[in-house]
């Protein structure tokens, strides 16, 4: 914590999340820290030259530029975005949130499901600093929800709600020339490999009313055993989707 100021929100947040609390920004002996700092939530590599910290930012103007982008970006394309508005999408790997909120500021609703104490604590702040902004306020509280949960348990134990189920799970480690950016590679160190992503895919198949989307770097392996009904590339995604409900005109 390195704000006197929030020190109670810091003691309740290292409880739930059962970690030790320090008022030192290194503390001796972890890999890893979580600070609150007086503007926002930071995970951080502890070391000799550490990469910058990690914080969902959703307000930045990346994610302006791609709400700005529009319903016939890949990423919407491939949910059905085109052809259908105010889609009900579950996000299945929430992670930092970036994806999820592009889908919502193009009108979907969208539940954000994410596993990690940790990264859905990055999450939860990150959404709570744009829901303050002027050019979020108006839609993000009612168009986004966020929930703690594995998405397996999930899928298995709620009645179908959502249309699109979409799927990104940690790509497999990659040569330093990859996307693998420094920040993939912190969440890589809290997080691990996602090694039950295939399995995920097969419940998502089974749940989703119309449609699965899952990201892959542009020239990897599809997901699992089946193969895609249809691919999207972008320029720095494919995307492999699957219908769920057969005779769905192919795109
Ligand atoms: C590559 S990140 C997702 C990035 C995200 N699409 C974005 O735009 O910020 C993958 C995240 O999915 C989460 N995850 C993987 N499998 C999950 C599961 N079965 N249930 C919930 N979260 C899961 C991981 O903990 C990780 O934070």
């Amino acid at each position: 914590v390195l704000d006197p100021e929030r020190l109670s929100e810091a003691e309740t947040l290292a409880k739930t999340l059962r970690l030790p609390l320090f008022e030192d920004a290194r503390p001796q002996g972890f890999s890893h820290a979580l600070a609150l700092t007086p503007q926002r939530l930071e995970l951080r590599t502890i070391g000799t030259r550490p990469p910058g910290p990690v914080t969902a930012e959703l307000r930045d103007e990346d994610i302006r530029r791609r709400i700005r982008s529009g319903r016939r970006q890949p990423l919407a394309r491939a949910c059905g975005l085109h052809r259908d508005t105010g889609l009900r999408i579950l996000d299945a790997t929430a992670g930092l949130g970036r994806d999820g909120i592009v889908l919502a500021g193009l009108g979907c609703k969208v539940t954000l499901l994410e596993r990690s104490p940790v990264i859905a604590a990055l999450l939860r702040d990150g959404l709570a600093r744009a829901a303050a902004d002027a050019a979020f306020s108006s839609w993000l509280p009612q168009r986004v929800e966020l929930l703690e949960e594995d998405a397996i348990a999930y899928m298995h134990s709620v009645a179908r709600g959502h249309d699109v189920v979409y799927l990104d799970p940690m790509y497999p480690e990659r040569g330093k020339h990859a996307l693998a950016k420094k920040e993939m590679r912190t969440l890589r160190a809290v997080v691990g490999e996602d090694a039950d992503a295939a399995r995920l895919l097969e419940v998502a198949l089974t749940y989703a009313a119309r449609r699965v989307v899952v990201k892959r770097p542009p020239r990897g392996e599809t997901l699992g055993g089946s193969s895609p009904d249809h691919q999207l590339s972008g320029n720095r995604a494919r995307y492999d989707v699957y219908f769920t409900r057969k005779g769905l005109p192919a795109q």
